[in-house]
């Protein structure tokens, strides 16, 4: 640390691309992760979850109504929860023309597709179980897929993979089975119970809006599950101005929608 005033050295935040570099391409396709390598950047976030046959897919919302033709294409089947439609039926649909005209015929892909670009552009991920109320077990099957990928070997574990999530009990189901897999919960606990998460967090990874330097010192105070120090990465930060605010208290990562926006705010990458 500087004297008062003084500028504290500190690495640049790492810079992680939300659903892909998704300003820029639809959000969890190959597309955004491919927009995001053309970028240059490194780390890309995505959202599992599980079809109504058990395959796993990426997506965000728990229906696939806004982000596929799913309505037109299978118009009596109302509310279009991911968990009822089969993995054959996920395939047909269109994920791309809802962002715009030139990326019609862009899919809903596989966690398996998305592994295999993502190890194809030299890729980091930041995988999000998400909903996992929705889907019980689905940690063992994410764990299964990961490790028929090559996923789970020392390289991809020791620098190539954070598995986050909202749901405290299924990341600490992941940590059970897999204690060398770096996790992140996503959310602000309250500071006298950030003990309990780093039992089996190694990141808290909150919102930006509400973040203060002083909850990022006291992430960084405590030492996670493999006896370092807990890492803050805060999302969706989009606008200059609030990349250098978040830098500046000291976050170790910026989940962005526009990488290259926030690279250019505070470098790093
Ligand atoms: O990576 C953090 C962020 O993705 C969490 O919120 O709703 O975009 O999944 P959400
Ligand atoms: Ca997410």
């Amino acid at each position: 640390g500087g004297a008062a005033g003084a500028p504290v050295a500190q690495p640049a935040p790492v810079v992680i691309a939300h659903r892909g570099a998704s300003a820029y391409a639809p959000e969890n396709t190959l597309a955004a992760v491919d927009a995001a390598a053309g970028l240059g950047v490194e780390w890309v976030e995505n959202d599992v979850q599980r079809t109504e046959d058990g395959e796993l897919v990426v997506l965000h919302d728990t229906t696939l109504a806004r982000t596929t033709d799913v309505e037109r294409v299978f118009p009596g089947r109302s509310p279009w929860k991911v968990g009822d439609f089969t993995a054959a039926e996920i395939a047909r649909l269109d994920a791309g023309s809802w962002f715009g005209p030139r990326w019609e015929g862009v899919r809903v892909p596989t966690l398996k597709e998305y592994l295999g670009a993502v190890e194809r552009n030299r890729q980091k991920l930041l995988l999000e179980i998400k909903a996992p109320e929705l889907y019980p077990g689905i940690e063992a099957d994410i764990l299964r897929v990961l490790g028929r990928e090559g996923w789970l070997d020392r390289a991809h574990v020791e620098g190539g993979l954070v598995v986050q999530s909202f749901g405290a009990a299924s990341l600490r189901a992941v940590h059970q089975r897999r204690a060398d897999l770096t996790t992140g919960f996503l959310g602000a606990p309250a500071v006298a119970d950030l003990p309990a998460y780093a039992a089996f967090a190694d990141q808290i990874n909150p919102a930006h809006a509400a973040l203060t330097g002083d909850y990022v010192e006291a992430v960084h105070r405590l030492k996670g599950p493999h006896g370092k120090p807990l890492r803050v990465s805060t999302w969706t930060v989009d606008g200059t101005a609030d990349a250098v605010r978040v830098a500046g208290l000291g976050v170790d990562g910026i989940i962005t929608n526009r990488p290259d926006v926030v690279r250019d705010a505070v470098g790093g990458g």
